[in-house]
């Protein structure tokens, strides 16, 4: 029997029950669980498989319920949360204290958001708790962009998947903390560096690389297909070097010529970022069921969203 539903007050049961939800955000879905629930908490680091020191994003129904969350919101988070939420912008700020160590892994700082799903908000509404909800993958593999996506990894493990349709999106959020009141860039993600500029100037774009990241979606291979991955300028030029393989090519606008490789997915024939954001994952997804030797991504123009998933491509090439 599939585990996807429509149905929000059966999401609101499960979840009043400190169990477990995948439900629909307008970037990735989320593995949701009340905050204040040990249990529930447990149960999403164990579902994912992912490490205590990787702490989660905090959800949250409105802007006003940020007071309840955060001890401090300097004066620049305030303006990006007025402009942005509902949406895609994370800000980490200095934590309350009834917020649990297991969320924030022990930080004395707390990641929040207000997600613009109308069902997750509605769902977000009704709860008496928010839902911390890290993206419904297991730990450093694709993050889903569809129900489907999470059915096929945890149909065994959660109760639910709350189907939102595909994420209009379709890559994280942009993760912003401060240092001081001044905003750093910790995770390029689904609002572009240059429109989060336009409401508070300049931003610096924090790329750590060291073993405990400030933020763990910069560890260096994340987001990965299990297919072998490269990033190219040319994808022509690469194919050559793979003879005799079966080549999988991920393009942004041109196809190669279909003789050249196996199979082929083009994100945007139009040239919209926008578009072949809300397509890679899926795209990747795609990819990964084809059995093919090498997935061949050619790297996209580098401003706007075109740096984001740059981004999330350069950590799908590391190997495991
Ligand atoms: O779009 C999104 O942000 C999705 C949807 C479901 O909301 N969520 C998501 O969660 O991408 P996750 O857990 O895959 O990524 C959260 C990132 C991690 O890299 C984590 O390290 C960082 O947020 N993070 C959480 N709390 C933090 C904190 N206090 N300081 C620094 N980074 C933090
Ligand atoms: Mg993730």
């Amino acid at each position: 029997m599939s585990i996807i539903s429509t149905d929000i007050s059966r999401a609101k049961a499960i979840l009043e029950q400190n169990d477990l939800v995948a439900i629909p955000t307008e970037t990735v879905y989320g593995l949701a669980g009340n905050i204040f629930s040990e249990k529930a908490i447990k149960a999403i680091f164990e579902t994912k498989k992912r490490p205590f020191f990787n702490p989660l994003i905090v959800h949250i129904p409105n802007i006003d319920y940020l007071e309840n969350v955060a001890a401090y919101v300097p004066p620049k988070a305030k303006q990006l949360a007025e402009a942005f939420w509902p949406g895609s912008l994370t800000l980490v700020l200095p934590k309350k204290p009834n917020i649990p160590d297991l969320i924030t892994a022990g930080k004395n700082t707390v990641a929040v958001r207000v997600p613009k799903h109308p069902l997750t908000l509605k769902l977000l509404e009704s709860l008496d708790f928010p839902l911390a909800a890290p993206s419904a993958n297991p730990f450093g593999s694709i993050s889903p962009t569809r129900a489907k996506h999470v059915e096929n990894y945890f149909k065994n493990d959660i109760k639910m998947v709350l189907d939102g349709g595909p994420c209009q999106h379709g890559i994280e959020s942009t993760i912003v903390g401060f240092e001081g009141d001044d905003p750093v860039v910790y995770r390029l993600g689904s609002i572009a560096l240059e429109d989060l500029e336009a409401v508070v100037g300049t931003l610096p774009v924090m790329n750590k690389k060291e073993q405990a990241p400030e933020a763990p979606g910069m560890l260096n291979r994340h987001y990965a297909p299990k297919t072998q991955t490269v990033l190219v300028d040319s994808v022509l030029d690469e194919i050559k070097k793979h003879p005799g393989k079966k080549i999988g090519a991920l393009v942004y606008q041109s196809s190669v010529p279909e003789d050249l490789i196996d199979f082929q997915i083009v994100l945007s024939k139009n040239g919209s970022l926008n578009e072949a954001a809300a397509q890679l994952y899926d795209a990747l997804h795609a990819m990964d069921t084809q059995e093919l030797d090498v997935i061949i991504a050619e790297r996209l123009p580098d401003h706007g969203l075109g740096k984001s998933i740059n981004d999330r491509l350069q950590r799908a090439t590391v190997n495991a």
